[in-house]
């Protein structure tokens, strides 16, 4: 997992690179590197370490020329470590190249590069490549066609960017199941893993589609076919994400930013999907067979479609990890079934790996996806787009709760399709759901309590989230927060699965969140409140009802938000909550530690 940028055009290359680097360290921040030059000299500086870091120690910004290419790190192949960071060469050093992915193949191809006579540095898959084009230059003076006989030879997954010394007027991409788009500029242009990296420079980009290659000079570029070497069409898309959007606009980190600009990405999502959703939905509604795929946070999303199809359209979906997904249900999908894959990235290896499956099947995929023009969008047959923004805080917000909001819609106009829900009850969901961005703005309301909160709690040890139907995936999603930001052990789980062994674990003090909005099985969570109470634990009860204030020992007081639509209100307090607590335990909620915003690989 990693971020890769270039540069060719008139300013200085560093400059740009290290700017972009940045903006891409959400893609993993263990190691950068950068190589610039003019003519056929080349100035390569890379090591361990965050960007801002490296930057100091290896003064980046020192380095000449117009020409360049950039990478953060995120390790898969090769501990995290100054000769593993790239870029990487080949044994002259004229080819220098960064790669996000995994070269599946890469230690038979070291083997028989290495009884050839090239010699390694690193423990990396990457470098393999470099070697592996050397080789092919052997027999060929044409750079171009070298590249590409090298790489028909690797297998598995790379977005790469080339620099090669005795070519200074251009630069090489490629990609190949990771992402990579072009930016077309006035006399310059630029390449990198996602659009923020040069959004500040160009807002007209190309989408690299896997197996084509890029050849960019400073004032052309030319997309080919990776296994022909033929030209391919593209069109230049008008980016409408403003810079100001991606950058963090006053608040000390992007996840507290992403966190309130959730009623604006949620508006966002209602409005920009009125179109689709009614077409998506009559689909939805041929099938018997719903299966949803996603992993993580969006894994929860889809934990929550299933409690709305059930109630509204009277389906019942079968939701599974994409992980599992992709190697239990091979036999199991035809054209009979509909994959409904949720990912914010669009680029999760293994929810794409269960959209290849399902579409090899004959099965019919939607995407629900943030990233336009990511992978999933190009492999689904048809897509909604959740319109959160760039989410750039590694733990998701804003794109869960869109999500849930593009779910609620299609449940809604599923069953309107379907008539399973009376009309009147259909209407009455429409009109809340339109009140759900107010209802949040009300919650964010509680940001200050919830700060306090976490003072008191910050050095507890264990925490548990309990919900019940609709408010499982809050459970859920809420003990994910807490784990991955603020590094504290919790455990999401439904209320009723406490008396089965988790409520041994219960003791004096230990912090239960108990999810409790009015509705049928609300009595049932006063139920459980109380056995958790009876063990010691400390209750911190979110609801609506201001009687739960009479068990609680914390009462988080909700807007009355109807049942089905309290998934998108609940989860707020609790992104919060772990928010302030990360901060206070001195952790960077906006990077956690062994995690990576995109998880590229398997
Ligand atoms: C947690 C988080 C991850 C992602 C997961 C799937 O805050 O962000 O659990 O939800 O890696 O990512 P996408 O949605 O991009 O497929």
């Amino acid at each position: 997992m990693c971020g890769i940028i270039g540069y060719i055009g008139d300013r200085k290359a560093c400059e740009v690179i290290v700017r972009g680097l940045k903006r891409l360290e959400y893609r993993g921040y263990d190691s950068a590197g950068v190589v610039t030059g003019d003519g056929s000299s080349l100035d390569i500086r890379k090591g361990a370490g965050r960007i801002d870091d490296l930057a100091k120690r290896l003064r980046f910004l020192d380095m000449k020329g117009t020409r360049g290419i950039g990478h953060t790190r995120w390790a898969t192949h090769g501990v995290p470590n100054d000769t593993n960071a790239h870029p990487h060469t080949d044994c002259t050093g004229k080819i220098v190249l960064v790669h996000n992915g995994i070269i599946e193949n890469f230690a038979e191809l070291r083997e028989e590069l290495s009884q050839r006579g090239h010699v390694f540095r690193s423990d990396t898959d990457t470098e393999v490549i470099a070697h592996l084009i050397e080789e092919e230059l052997k027999s060929s003076d044409d750079f171009e066609e070298a590249m590409r006989r090298a790489l028909k030879k690797l297998k598995g997954s790379f977005a790469l960017a080339i620099v090669y010394a005795d070519e200074p007027d251009r630069l090489y991409f490629v990609r190949n199941e990771s992402p990579l788009v072009l930016g077309i500029g006035n006399e310059e242009m630029f390449a990198a893993s996602d659009v923020p990296a040069f959004l500040e420079y160009t807002n007209k980009v190309v989408f690299l589609d896997d197996g084509e290659y890029a050849v960019v000079t400073k004032d052309s570029w030319t997309v080919k076919k990776l296994d022909t070497g033929e030209p391919v069409e593209k069109g230049v898309h008008e980016i409408s994400w403003t810079l100001d959007m991606a950058e963090k606009a006053g608040f000390p980190h992007f996840m507290l930013k992403e966190i309130y600009e959730q009623p604006r990405a949620i508006r966002d999502a209602i409005h920009g999907n009125r179109e689709t959703i009614g077409r998506v939905a009559r689909e939805i509604a041929n099938y018997d067979r719903v299966i949803f795929v996603a992993m993580g946070t969006s894994y929860h999303a889809a934990i929550a479609g299933k409690y709305l199809f059930q109630k509204l359209a009277k389906k019942i979906p079968i939701v599974e990890e994409a992980s599992e997904f992709r190697y239990e249900f091979e036999d199991l999908i035809d054209e009979n079934t509909l994959l409904i894959a949720i990912t914010q990235s669009g680029e999760t290896a293994d929810t794409l790996a269960a959209m290849k499956l399902a579409k090899r099947r004959g099965a019919k995929v939607l995407a629900i996806v943030n990233v336009v023009g990511s992978m999933a969008t190009r492999i689904a047959d048809l897509t909604i787009y959740t319109h959160a923004g760039p989410e750039i805080g590694v733990a998701a917000t804003k794109t869960y709760t869109t999500q849930l909001t593009v779910l609620t819609m299609l449940a809604v106009e599923t069953a309107a399709v379907l008539d399973t829900v009376p009309l009147e009850r259909l209407e009455s969901l429409r009109k809340a759901l339109l009140s759900v961005p107010e209802f949040v703005e009300k919650v964010l309301e509680l940001d200050g309590s919830l700060a306090e909160l976490a003072e008191e709690l910050k050095d507890r040890r264990d925490f548990f989230y309990i919900g019940r139907g609709i408010g499982v995936p809050t459970a859920l999603e809420g003990a994910l927060k807490l784990k991955e930001i603020s590094y504290i052990h919790a455990e999401g789980l439904s209320a009723g699965e406490l008396k089965h062994g988790p409520l041994a674990l219960l003791e004096d003090g230990v912090p239960v969140v108990a999810i409790a909005p009015d509705g049928r099985l609300f009595d049932k969570m006063v139920s459980n409140i109380e056995e958790s109470k009876a063990r010691g634990a400390m209750i911190i009860g979110l609801s609506n009802r201001g009687e739960l204030s009479k068990v609680a020992d914390v009462f988080i007081q909700t807007p009355d938000v109807d049942e089905l639509l309290s998934p998108i209100v609940y989860v707020v307090p609790l992104q919060l909550l772990a928010y302030h607590l990360s901060v206070l335990r001195g952790n960077d909620p906006d990077k956690p530690r062994n995690l990576a915003k995109s998880v590229t690989v398997e």
